[in-house]
């Protein structure tokens, strides 16, 4: 504001030359303010780092090659080592055996779309770390990196007796056969069986795989790849980007208003 009054006095013997410097310049700043905003997103998006890296500590457990590859190719891997280096509270991760992926349905994983591969994984995670013990003190169901689990759509209960530990997820009950890995932000769980999602495995969609087109079409990203449509059909891992690429939308409107404004002057 105050720059425009001040420019407004200085406008009076401006040329048709040194409005359009004018324009110019303020182009150039909203962009440059664009610019940085978008580096500063990408410095702190997935830098897979931190003390504790979920993939070294998968392959030094064995057996956990499918796993592996889905936490690269979801990109869930990196997101876990983020929040493990930048959060507080922790993770529980139940890691399916290769064992387990074998035994599923053969295509089963490559019926699902690239964001339900993400929620699939997302559902093998808690959000907080739980230690072996904790478990006969949880209350059902309880909350995934899937989502919310009250409406229905990603319930997971865990039953105890003894030391022995059951999960269930409407599909699937699984066992926690051992415990892989456990300091205090984070517990790894070896478990028996895949867990199948209610939203994805459940009734009354079992057969209702989508076409391989379909899958194609719908292809949300858990990173940012530059600007593009926002999605609003995507998962809690993209809300974030999804919100930024919207405030870079927002930006430009206002550079381009502002530019408008400079010109009908
Ligand atoms: C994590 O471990 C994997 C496997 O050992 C390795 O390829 C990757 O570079 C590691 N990531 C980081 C950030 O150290
Ligand atoms: C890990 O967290 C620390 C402290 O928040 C931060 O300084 C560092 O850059 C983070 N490292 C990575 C690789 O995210
Ligand atoms: C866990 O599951 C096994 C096999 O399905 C079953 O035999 C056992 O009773 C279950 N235990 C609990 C505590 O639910
Ligand atoms: C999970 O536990 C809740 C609360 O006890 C119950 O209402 C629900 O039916 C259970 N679901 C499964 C799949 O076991």
């Amino acid at each position: 504001m105050h720059r425009r009054s001040s420019e407004q006095s200085i406008r009076q013997h401006n040329t048709a030359t040194m409005q359009r410097f004018g324009c110019a310049v303020t182009a150039f700043l909203f962009l440059a303010g664009l610019a940085g905003e978008t580096f500063a997103q990408s410095a702190t998006s997935p830098a897979p780092a931190g003390p504790t890296n979920i993939t070294a500590i998968m392959e030094k457990a064995g057996q956990y090659g499918t796993l592996i590859r889905l936490l690269k190719s979801t990109q869930v891997g990196d997101q876990i080592n983020n929040q493990l280096n930048n959060s507080n509270t922790g993770l529980t991760i139940f890691a399916p055996t290769d064992n387990a992926f074998s035994s599923l349905p053969s295509g089963t994983l490559n019926s699902l779309t690239d964001q339900q591969k993400v929620a699939l994984i997302q559902f093998h995670i808690l959000p907080t770390v739980i230690s072996a013990s904790q478990f006969q003190t949880v209350s059902n169901p309880v909350r995934t990196q899937a989502g919310d689990a009250s409406n229905g759509r990603y319930p997971l209960n865990v039953t105890t007796m003894g030391t022995q530990v059951n999960l269930s997820t409407g599909v699937v009950d699984a066992t926690i056969a051992n415990t892989i890995y456990s300091d205090s932000k984070l517990a790894v769980y070896q478990v028996d069986q895949v867990l199948l999602p209610l939203e994805i495995f459940g009734p009354p969609a079992p057969a209702a795989a989508p076409a391989p087109a379909e899958a194609k079409k719908q292809k949300p990203s858990p990173v940012a790849e530059g600007p593009s449509t926002p999605s609003t059909d995507a998962t809690d891992a993209s809300a974030g980007v999804n919100l930024s690429r919207s405030a870079s939308g927002g930006g430009v409107m206002f550079a381009a208003a502002a530019i408008w404004l400079w010109w009908s002057f």
